[in-house]
């Protein structure tokens, strides 16, 4: 037992390090630790480890305060200190740790009689902190800055259910109506323990509602029959209204999701020109198109800095599916709320938006725009509309969803947000505009 628990502990150190100081995922993060340090799985099981590590990346922020309190912040930052106070103040709700330790009670006894504390448990700790707002930052590990600009833009208890749905990863899969049909595909899903419901609003989103083995073990993923794909972000391309015969311009568009949805809701009869900065992400573009039987004749993939690129020909619609911090998507990889300590890296993104969106506005001719993030930040969303609305109005997008933050009255009306304890999809900001 002893070793089972130094290993892990060990493992997780080195995961929390590597998020921390190179700025990756957790998976990222996990497989680069797996490789250096093979051995550990032949003490921890692999699930273990993955599950563990990636609960304490998630519960940074928590653990860190713990670590200030009982520590008073002594010796620096010490990742295998945090990991083991993450098993005596976080263990015993871990259903990942139950899975693999008989008595997790003893264990965090023994742990917590080697440390210099007067606390025994979370609840404990909490109630030393006064401010609503940074007891609900540690509660649910969040940066407090974060918390704070959430509470001002929906109150507290909306910032406590929405924080609470964003740290839960939620599975949503599209059938790729270009390969086979809905029904067919939830009957073989069911057969094979997954358990899915239809969604009222695409008929051909799946809502994972569980499963047995891990999903990307499925056949049908590898045979391009099933994507995943949050509903939020299919939502974008339905705001787009895709028809066939349309010219669209994906000004960021690796690796190529919403460009096969794009392609199945046309039947493969529009024609895309789909642009990405990035070379490595456009390779990996080119084969999720192939996968999912894009018709290759109707994508022209160009690598090119969309803050300058211009088209040559007419086109009917922009998809501007924008870089952004992702802070909607903080179920999929704890690693963000890591990442949003980070003011440098934030700031990158608005500006960035601002620059594409500005470029979007520049092509020749008419078109709609649609905009999108996956972002909760306000910065990311209603105040980059907010800049371009000399250049541009907006247009209702006909999609589900909820307005924008209310305290941007001028155009909160016209666009939607989508969130995990509201939709039980991803945070996501989506605006459509119409060029002036
Ligand atoms: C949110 S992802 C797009 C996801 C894609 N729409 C999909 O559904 O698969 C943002 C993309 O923007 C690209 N990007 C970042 N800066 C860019 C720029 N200046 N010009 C073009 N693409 C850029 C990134 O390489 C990344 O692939």
């Amino acid at each position: 037992m002893d070793k089972f628990i130094r290993v892990l502990v060990d493992f997780s150190a080195k995961v929390l390090y590597n998020v921390v100081t190179r700025h990756i995922s957790h998976d990222k993060a996990f497989q680069h630790v797996l490789r250096e340090y093979r051995k550990a799985s032949t003490v921890v099981p692999l699930k273990a480890l993955y599950w563990i590590s990636h609960d304490i990346v998630a519960d940074y922020y928590t653990i860190k305060y713990v670590d200030k309190l009982i520590y008073g912040g002594k010796g620096g930052t010490s990742f295998k200190r945090m990991a083991r106070l993450w098993l005596v103040f976080r263990g015993l709700e871990s259903e990942h740790l139950q899975e693999f330790i008989d008595n997790v009670e003893r264990l965090r006894r023994r742990l917590l009689r080697s440390m210099p504390s007067k606390y025994s448990s979370l609840e404990e700790i909490l109630d030393t902190i006064d401010d609503p707002v940074e007891r609900l930052a540690v509660e649910l590990s969040y940066p407090t800055w974060l918390v704070r600009t959430l509470v001002g833009l929906v109150g507290l208890e909306a910032t406590r259910d929405l924080l609470t749905a964003l740290n839960e990863e939620k599975w949503w899969i599209r059938v790729n109506t270009l390969k086979t049909d809905v029904d067919s595909i939830a009957e073989r899903l069911l057969d094979k323990g997954v358990v899915v419901r239809r969604d009222t609003d695409l008929d051909y989103m799946l809502e994972v509602l569980d499963f047995n083995e891990p999903l990307h073990h499925l056949e049908e993923l590898w045979r391009g029959e099933i994507v995943f794909q949050d509903k939020a972000s299919a939502m974008v391309v339905e705001a787009l209204e895709p028809e066939p015969g349309d010219i669209i311009l994906d000004m960021t568009a690796a690796p190529g999701i919403k460009d096969t949805l794009i392609m199945q809701l046309t039947d493969n009869n529009a024609h895309i020109i789909a642009v990405d900065v990035s070379r490595e992400r456009l390779r990996r573009t080119r084969n999720v198109l192939k996968m999912y039987g894009a018709d290759p004749s109707k994508i022209e993939l160009v690598h090119a800095d969309s803050t300058h690129f211009k088209v040559s020909k007419r086109i009917d619609k922009i998809l501007l599916d924008a870089p952004c911090t992702s802070s909607g998507a903080i179920g999929k990889d704890p690693a963000i709320k890591l990442h949003l300590n980070d003011p440098s890296w934030i700031e990158k993104f608005p500006h960035l938006q601002s620059k594409l969106l500005e470029n979007a506005l520049m092509q020749p001719g008419h078109y709609s725009i649609v905009y999108a993030v996956c972002s909760i930040l306000h910065f990311e969303g209603e105040e980059q509309i907010i800049r371009i609305l000399n250049k541009a109005s907006l247009v209702l997008p006909r999609i589900p969803g909820t307005e924008g933050y209310s305290v941007y009255s001028g155009i909160s009306r016209y666009v939607r947000r989508f969130f995990p304890h509201l939709h039980r999809t991803q945070g996501f900001f989506i605006a459509k505009l119409l060029k002036h």
